[in-house]
């Protein structure tokens, strides 16, 4: 690229900073981004102030994420008129659609480059346009253009994310990301696979597969390929130790990916499940297209088969039309499932999706709503852990734990998180651990020699 050479001195020494909101489908494409910029001749600095190159990767999916992202670009204006050959740059879900594009494009004049989560590919022909015009680029493209194999930076090298496919098709009521990310594609299956092999050449252990709907991976295309037989495929790349995926839609959980998971020991066992609500009124206002009865039915189905497995959810609280005796089906839902843990989110209406048209619960109830619901699902995640104590479980050690270096953190399996008394040098390795303590969100015990 001609461009490129013209700007190799530019680059020398410059500094880039990056702040995710959201998924792993947006941490993952921080990484894709991380890897254009140091092919540029950045570096990552993690001081956002003294970075030469500020980039916000954005989530809509709340509006309090929304929220933030204004509140920290704004907090740049006075930085950005001191240096204005600061690069601001705003990326990701909120860039696809053109309410929230239109925000940052009007009335922050201080954002020099805008792009969306479907043309990270062209990241360094945008800053190059941008370097040469010294003009605005705001460029948001409507399909991904080829199906590459992607680079990116792991924030490791021994765990990787990899997309299997794109976008969603579901149109959950409540739910902008069809919206941000588009419909729903898959990406060929043989590229995902030289992708996976590569990154076990290169070190990599734990594989993490990324779609918003994992389950209906293939449909619509003629690869021959459902995810249950991805995944076996996958699990059988020597060299992946750890497979995991990301996220499941309960109405398409077939018995054929229960018994793969079972049938492969690198396959872990656990299981992130959203289950949304306890109540079919909700449920199908929701558009989720399955009953309770029927969610309960599957979640008993992976207890049934793989024995021990750790399951994950995720409860909207105050979704409109909730009432008080839908709530307590939620209640009542946590207690038959017994979650090893849950991410729970106060219900936020957004723009253009069919659940913004219903009329919104009080906020007070709603908080109240979300505490009980907190309140109840706290013992649960603490008598699961419990259960640990006594154990011996093999830990893939991650980081030093963030109050003291001496411990270090690191999952099991079942994505317990794990403290555990080690050296530094365990970063990376898997490690035998007996369980002897426990709260309701971590399990911590010694190594085993
Ligand atoms: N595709 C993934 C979810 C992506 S969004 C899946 O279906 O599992 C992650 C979670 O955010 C959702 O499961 C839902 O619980 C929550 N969420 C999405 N839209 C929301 C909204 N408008 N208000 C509150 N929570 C929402
Ligand atoms: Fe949103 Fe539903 Fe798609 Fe998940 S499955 S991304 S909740 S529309
Ligand atoms: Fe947010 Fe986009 Fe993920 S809207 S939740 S970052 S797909």
């Amino acid at each position: 690229m001609e461009l490129k050479e013209k700007y190799l001195e530019y680059f020398k020494g410059k500094k880039y900073n990056i702040t995710t909101f959201g998924c792993q489908m947006n941490e993952h494409d921080s990484e894709r981004i991380s890897y254009i910029l140091e092919d540029l001749g950045y570096t990552y600095t993690s001081d956002r102030n003294s970075a030469d190159f500020i980039l916000f990767n954005t989530c809509l999916v709340r509006e309090n994420a929304e929220l933030k992202l204004y509140g920290q670009v704004s907090s740049l204006k006075k930085l950005k008129k001191e240096h204005p050959e600061k690069i601001i740059v705003v990326s990701g879900c909120m860039m696809q659609t053109s309410t929230a594009r239109e925000v940052i494009v009007n009335k922050h004049k201080e954002v020099d480059i805008v792009f969306g989560t479907k043309n990270i590919n062209s990241l360094a022909d945008l800053i190059l346009r941008f370097l040469e015009t010294g003009q605005r680029v705001i460029d948001i493209s409507t399909d991904y253009g080829k199906d590459d194999f992607e680079k990116y930076n792991s924030t490791n090298y021994f765990q990787a994310y990899v997309n299997i496919m794109r976008g969603c098709d579901n149109f959950c009521s409540y739910c902008i990301v069809p919206q941000s990310r588009g419909r729903e594609e898959s990406r060929r299956p043989y590229s995902i696979i030289e992708e996976i092999e590569y990154l076990v050449d290169q070190g990599y252990k734990e594989f993490t597969l990324l779609g918003q709907n994992v389950n209906s991976y293939g449909n619509k295309t003629n690869y021959g390929f459902t995810f249950p037989e991805l995944l076996n495929r996958v699990a059988k790349i020597k060299g992946v130790e750890r497979l995991r995926f990301t996220s499941s839609h309960p109405k398409d959980l077939s018995d054929e990916l229960v018994y793969v998971m079972r049938d492969n020991d690198n396959i872990c066992n656990f299981f992130h499940l959203p289950m949304q609500s306890g109540s079919n009124d909700v449920l199908e206002k929701m558009n989720r297209k399955y009953t309770i009865e029927k969610y309960i039915e599957r979640a008993n189905k992976l207890k049934k088969e793989i024995p021990g497995i750790a399951l994950s959810t995720d409860i909207i609280v105050g979704f409109p039309t909730e009432t008080e005796e839908d709530f307590q089906k939620t209640l009542e839902a946590c207690q038959i499932v017994q979650f090893d843990s849950a991410f729970t989110f106060k219900y936020s209406p957004r723009p253009k999706t069919l659940a913004a048209k219903l009329p919104i619960i009080d906020d007070e109830i709603v908080q109240d709503r979300f505490q009980r619901l907190l309140d109840e699902l706290y013992p649960i995640f603490y008598q699961k852990n419990n259960e640990y104590i006594g154990r011996t479980v093999k830990v893939l050690i991650e980081s030093e734990s963030k109050n003291n270096p001496e411990i270090m953190t690191g999952r099991t399996d079942t994505f317990k998180l794990c403290h555990v008394k080690a050296s530094k040098d365990l970063i990376g390795k898997f490690v035998d651990v007996k369980i002897t303590d426990n709260t309701s969100f971590t399990i911590a015990g010694d190594l085993v020699k």
